[in-house]
Order: structure tokens, then C-alpha cells, then sequence
């Protein structure tokens, strides 16, 4: 693991936020930083060259998608998932532990894994621990994710006691199946709004001295402000020296809060499919260019935006583009919108760095509801 380092370069004196650097064998992340998504081995609409300008350091793709398109054979004839798709930074794959809950019919769970059928042929898979790390250590990102079980929302407090303990002895196989010493695999810690499981989880993962620990089983239909919570009681059980990842989360409150307790990366679909759907994310807010405001609006979408869409284009233009549905308006909301996510992070490690987060992200950090 001599591959991967993480070193914390500053703290917040008022919050748990750091300021770190993570060092993969393909690049350096500095974080906090948010991740952009690229599914099937890219990041919908965009090039590696201007996701590259967007401020992005790491991108995620997905076991589940690439296994059932090309298939992990191919994307390995093609000398992995970086040369494949063309992205030469940091990368990281998810499990497909996720997917295969949320996407897939028919699915049935048992120790040995998930049995489904294929969305594409209709044949039946099998997706075991073992499975999902041969297809990542095939894939060949930087960073694997260990196969997890996710529970729903609602569950029972049984049902996720048992998520817990099935997605540790999960992990135990997929250490034993990982070969790859230039990857690093990340455990995931599950437990659901259960505070007290989530702790055991957290302490269990930690004692496994594994290269980096993600927080899994959020934002999948419990009230949004439980997530702050569920962070703040799991991350001052993981150790100080591992990057932690926050997945599946990528809204402004959400990864300021999450900042705040001490998490380093995370990753959401958000930017690129508000895009698809003519929708651009402008210091806080989120934008319909389709309103008739846009229409005759000869300014840039946010002129204080570094992006290429930002410094050469109009609001007017962009809601012509979506009100058109030309392919183009989804490329340049795309670019914006992870800009602007990634800038978001940017800022807050900013300001971490001169000791002024607590106070700059003051309104981000506020509780929300009344508790
Ligand atoms: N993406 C978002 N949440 C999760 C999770 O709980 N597990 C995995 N593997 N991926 C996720
Ligand atoms: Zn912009």
C-alpha cells in the first residue's frame, strides 16, 4: 500500500473540517473535494479534457454497469479503466453492491451474495464479494470499494443489524480476494439513522487498518437532516490518518455538514443529471433555463464562474440550447454544474486552510429543522 498516503494538512480549530492531500498511483487529491460521477466509463456528455477543467480530481465509475456493459473483459483488453476511457487522474470504482440493490428486479440476497437478472439478456447473475473485487482489481481503478449490503429505508432495527454484520463478513472475503497492491480497497460502514450500530460498524472497520473508509446507507430516503447526524457519530471512530468518503451525497448543505465532522471526499449523480434535465446549480440555487426569464438573458450563467461555459456563453443561449434539446446545452451544464460543485469543495478547503470555514460557511453549516 506504499501506493497511497494521506496526510492532513490542516484543521479547523472550531470544527472537525480538515485539509488533506491523498496520493493515488495515478495523482494527488486534495481534499475535501467532490467527485464527479461517470458511470459506464464517462461522465455523460463531457470529455476527460473538460472534466479535467472543471476542477475535478477523482471520478468514480461503477462495477455493476461496466460488468453488464462491455463487460470488465474488454475494458482489461484495453489496458483499464484509464486507458479505456481516457481519464490518466485518480479514479474509483463502487462495488456494485448499491446498484445492484437499487437497480436490479429479481434480485435475491444470501450470504454468498446477490443472484439477479440481467437488465440486458435476461440471463441470471451472480454477485458475490469475490466477484465485485475480480471485476474491480480487472477494472483497475485506484480506489475499490468493498461489496457491501445497503439496507432501505425504512428497515427494521433487525434488518439492519443485519446489513451490518453481513456487509463486515463481506468485507473479510473481498480483503481475501483483493490482489492488487496499487489499489487501495475502502471499507464501508453501514448502520442506516441507527447512531449506536453505525459506532460498532465504524470501530469494527477501523480495527481492519484498512487504506481508507467510506460512509454508505445515506440519502436513500431518511429525513436529510439525519445525515449530519449519522456522520457525526461515525467519523471520530474512523482513524484521523485514512481518507473518508461520504457517498452518494453531493448537495451544498449536506457536504458542508458532512466537512464540518471530518469527511474528505464525495461523489453524486446531482450536476450531470440537473443538467440533462436544462437545470444549472448557481451558488446554491438550482436554475430551470427553460423559464422564460432565460429567455432574452445576455449574461453569463454565473459570472464569477471560472468555466468554459461560464466565460463564453449566455443565460439566453443555454435556454435556447435546452428549450431546443441540443445535445450541447447538457455539455455545458454539465461542465458548470461539476465546476461548480468542485469549486464548492475548493472553497471550503479554502477556507479551512486560513482557518475561516466556520464563519464563511456559517449558513451552510446551520441546522436546518428544529432539533
Ligand atoms: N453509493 C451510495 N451509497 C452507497 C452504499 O451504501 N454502498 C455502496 N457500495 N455504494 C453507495
Ligand atoms: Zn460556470
Amino acid at each position: 500500500m506504499a501506493d497511497f498516503s494521506f496526510q492532513a494538512l490542516a484543521n479547523c480549530s472550531e470544527t472537525k473540517a480538515r485539509v488533506g492531500v491523498f496520493y493515488t498511483p495515478h495523482g494527488v487529491v486534495e481534499t475535501p473535494r467532490f467527485m464527479p460521477v461517470g458511470t459506464l466509463a464517462n461522465v455523460k456528455t463531457i470529455t476527460p479534457k473538460q472534466l479535467q477543467e472543471t476542477g475535478a480530481q477523482m471520478v468514480l465509475s461503477n462495477t455493476y454497469h461496466l460488468h453488464l456493459q462491455p463487460g470488465e473483459s474488454i475494458v482489461g483488453q484495453a489496458g483499464g479503466l484509464h486507458a479505456f476511457m481516457g481519464w490518466q487522474g485518480p479514479m474509483l470504482t463502487d462495488s456494485g453492491g448499491f446498484q445492484v440493490f437499487s437497480l436490479s428486479q429479481m434480485r435475491k440476497i444470501s450470504e454468498a451474495g446477490v443472484v439477479f437478472r440481467s437488465p440486458h439478456g435476461g440471463e441470471i447473475i451472480n454477485f458475490t464479494p469475490e466477484l465485485s473485487i475480480q471485476i474491480q482489481n480487472i477494472l483497475g481503478a485506484d480506489v475499490i470499494m468493498a461489496f457491501d449490503e445497503c439496507p432501505p429505508y425504512p428497515a427494521t432495527r433487525g434488518e439492519v443489524q443485519a446489513a451490518c454484520d453481513r456487509t463486515y463478513r463481506w468485507l473479510e472475503r473481498c480483503i481475501v480476494a483483493h490482489n492488487r497492491p496499487d489499489q487501495a480497497l475502502f471499507g464501508i460502514v453501514q448502520g442506516g439513522v441507527h447512531l449506536d450500530l453505525r459506532a460498532t460498524a465504524a470501530e469494527a472497520l477501523a480495527a481492519l487498518n484498512l487504506p481508507g473508509y467510506a460512509i454508505g446507507g445515506v440519502s436513500v430516503g431518511e429525513p436529510p437532516e439525519l445525515i449530519a447526524k449519522i456522520v457525526a457519530a461515525t467519523t471520530p471512530l474512523l482513524p484521523l490518518d485514512k481518507p473518508r468518503y461520504l457517498m452518494g451525497v453531493g448537495t451544498y448543505r449536506e457536504m458542508a455538514q458532512a466537512i464540518a465532522s471530518g469527511i474528505d471526499l464525495f461523489d453524486c449523480v446531482i450536476p450531470t443529471r440537473l443538467a440533462r434535465h436544462g437545470a444549472a446549480l448557481v451558488q446554491g440555487e438550482r436554475w430551470n433555463l427553460k423559464n422564460a426569464q432565460f429567455r432574452a438573458d445576455f449574461t453569463p450563467l454565473d459570472a464569477t464562474c471560472p468555466c468554459y461555459a461560464c466565460q463564453n456563453f449566455t443565460r439566453a443561449y443555454i435556454s435556447h440550447l435546452v428549450r431546443s434539446q441540443e445535445i450541447l446545452a447538457y455539455t455545458l451544464l454539465s461542465i458548470h454544474n461539476i465546476t461548480e460543485l468542485v469549486g464548492f469543495t475548493q472553497k471550503i478547503r479554502d477556507s479551512i486552510l486560513s482557518d475561516r470555514f466556520a464563519t464563511d460557511f456559517e449558513d451552510w453549516l446551520a441546522p436546518t429543522d428544529n432539533s
